[in-house]
Order: C-alpha cells, then sequence, then structure tokens
C-alpha cells in the first residue's frame, strides 16, 4: 500500500499544455491517481480524446481550448471551468515552444513569441490561478522549464533564457505565493521523445546521440520518465519543496 502523503484522490488538476506529449501522459497518470484532470490546450481535439482516455480511470475530466497568448481566452478558460469545477487544487504549465536558431538569425518577432508563449503565457496562467486558489485555500503549481534553463547551448537562445526566466519566475512566485498555501515548483526535463523535438531529431542525423552522449544514463527520456516527479510535486510528500527546480535530467546537469 503507498504512503497517504502521496494520496491524490479526487484532486483537481487544470493541465495547460496537457494534450502535448510530457502533458498526456501526466495527465493520464493524474486520472489513474484518481485526480479530475482539466486539459487545457491549443489542440482541442487532441484534449478532447485525452478526456475521453482519464474519463475510463473514473474520474472527472473536461477538455477545453486555450491559447495562452492571449489573456482573454486565458479569462475564459477560468470562467468556464469555474462554472463547472469551484476548487482546483493542481496547476501545471506544460506549453512550450522553441526555434533553434543562431542569435544572428533572431527577429524580434520570433523572439518575442518564444517569451510570449513560454514566460508570458505562464506568468499569466499562474497569477490568475493563484488569485482563485488564494481564496479556496491553497494549491500546488508546476511549472515545466527545461534543462536548457540551467545549462548554455548554441541555437537555444531565447527558448533557453525563456526557460530560465520561468525557473526564476517559479522561484520568486513561491516566495509571495506560500503565505496563502500554495506552493510553486518547477520541473526541468532534458530532451524527450515527443512531437516537440521528433523533427528536429529526424533531420539533423547524429543528434539523437549527441542527446545521448551528453546524458549519464546513457538515453533521452520519454514522458513516463516523468510521472513520479511529477505526481510527487502535486501531492502533500513534496510540500517542503518551495520554489524548488527538479533537474529531470537523467544526469546530464552533473557537469
Ligand atoms: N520534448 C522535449 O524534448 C522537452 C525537453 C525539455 C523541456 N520540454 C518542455 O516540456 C513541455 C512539454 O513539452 P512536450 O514535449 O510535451 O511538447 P508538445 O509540443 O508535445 O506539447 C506542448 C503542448 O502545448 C500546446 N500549446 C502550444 N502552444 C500553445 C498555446 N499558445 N496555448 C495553449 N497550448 C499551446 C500544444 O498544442 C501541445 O499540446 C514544454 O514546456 C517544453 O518546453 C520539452
Amino acid at each position: 500500500m503507498s504512503h497517504k502523503i502521496f494520496d491524490l484522490t479526487n484532486k483537481t488538476a487544470l493541465c495547460i499544455g496537457g494534450a502535448g506529449g510530457i502533458g498526456s501522459e501526466s495527465c493520464i497518470a493524474l486520472s489513474e491517481a484518481g485526480v479530475n484532470v482539466i486539459i487545457a490546450d491549443l489542440n482541442v481535439q487532441k484534449a478532447e480524446k485525452l478526456a475521453d482516455k482519464c474519463r475510463s480511470n473514473n474520474v472527472e475530466s473536461m477538455a477545453i481550448e486555450v491559447n495562452v497568448t492571449q489573456e482573454q481566452s486565458i479569462d475564459d478558460m477560468f470562467s468556464s471551468i469555474f462554472n463547472r469545477f469551484s476548487k482546483i487544487d493542481i496547476l501545471i504549465y506544460f506549453v512550450g515552444y522553441n526555434n533553434r536558431q543562431r542569435i544572428s538569425e533572431f527577429t524580434k518577432k520570433e523572439w518575442e513569441k518564444t517569451f510570449e508563449i513560454n514566460m508570458t503565457g505562464c506568468f499569466l496562467v499562474c497569477k490568475k490561478m493563484a488569485e482563485q486558489m488564494k481564496k479556496t485555500g491553497g494549491g500546488k503549481i508546476v511549472i515545466t522549464t527545461s534543462i536548457q534553463g540551467v545549462i548554455a547551448n548554441p541555437l537555444y537562445s531565447a527558448y533557453a533564457a525563456s526557460k530560465a526566466a520561468m525557473i526564476h519566475f517559479a522561484k520568486i512566485a513561491a516566495q509571495e505565493w506560500i503565505e496563502d498555501n500554495i506552493y510553486v515548483n518547477s520541473i526541468a526535463p532534458t530532451a524527450t521523445d515527443t512531437e516537440f523535438i521528433q523533427k528536429f531529431l529526424k533531420d539533423n542525423p547524429g543528434k539523437r546521440e549527441f542527446f545521448e552522449s551528453n546524458i549519464p544514463l546513457g538515453r533521452i527520456a520519454k514522458p513516463f520518465d516523468y510521472i513520479g516527479p511529477i505526481l510527487f510535486l502535486c501531492s502533500k510528500a513534496s510540500d517542503f519543496l518551495v520554489g524548488h527546480c527538479l533537474f529531470l535530467d537523467g544526469g546530464e546537469s552533473i557537469h
């Protein structure tokens, strides 16, 4: 029998970008743990299919469209959710965007797009979520950053800078909101076998081997690798972690 400190039964989680590779595996794991899962994503068709799968684990699940680059869309998402759910206990921000190119090739528009999707979207969603959590007694917020926000690699300037900003944002939000019982932490995954990098790996032979040679565990990650850490950060078991960034990297950041 698992320890009750890990128990998530009857909690409700809002997963932004939840229909993606890492998000969908996490949403299913949350539903298996007895969590009601709200999947908010730009791709609502994928979110709907995932909600069906979550419901098969006898929890409530809702799919909803959101575009985190539009504040009105975020507000509409929260209004619809709060028409149906009175309390959200867990927020996970999975949305991410990366355009790998040299600094000299970046346009202002493309640079800003990266920050808008990664950092500004996260700021808006977390801010609005914290306002609600404050009224309902607190909760857990998990922000998905990247190991690229910790280590520095060429071609990752906008992405890595935005992810480093997210790690720092989580540390500050954690301090500002802990008095309201809102626990903010972040995760920093390494290269993971999802649509997010599959095309890049296909178009750049040798890149997978390059990533793997930098990871002591000897392989890139699968979304399944993150389930344990995510469930941990959503549960009471992680209550002494405040503003922590958990490196989910097979040892990549040791060097
Ligand atoms: N896959 C990797 O190699 C890797 C490595 C490190 C960190 N990460 C981070 O993990 C997170 C999840 O990555 P993934 O591999 O699951 O990516 P993914 O592309 O499979 O999923 C991202 C999801 O976000 C949604 N999305 C994109 N733009 C949106 C917007 N404007 N509004 C709402 N939803 C939007 C997409 O529809 C998609 O479902 C991202 O933040 C990414 O930066 C991924």
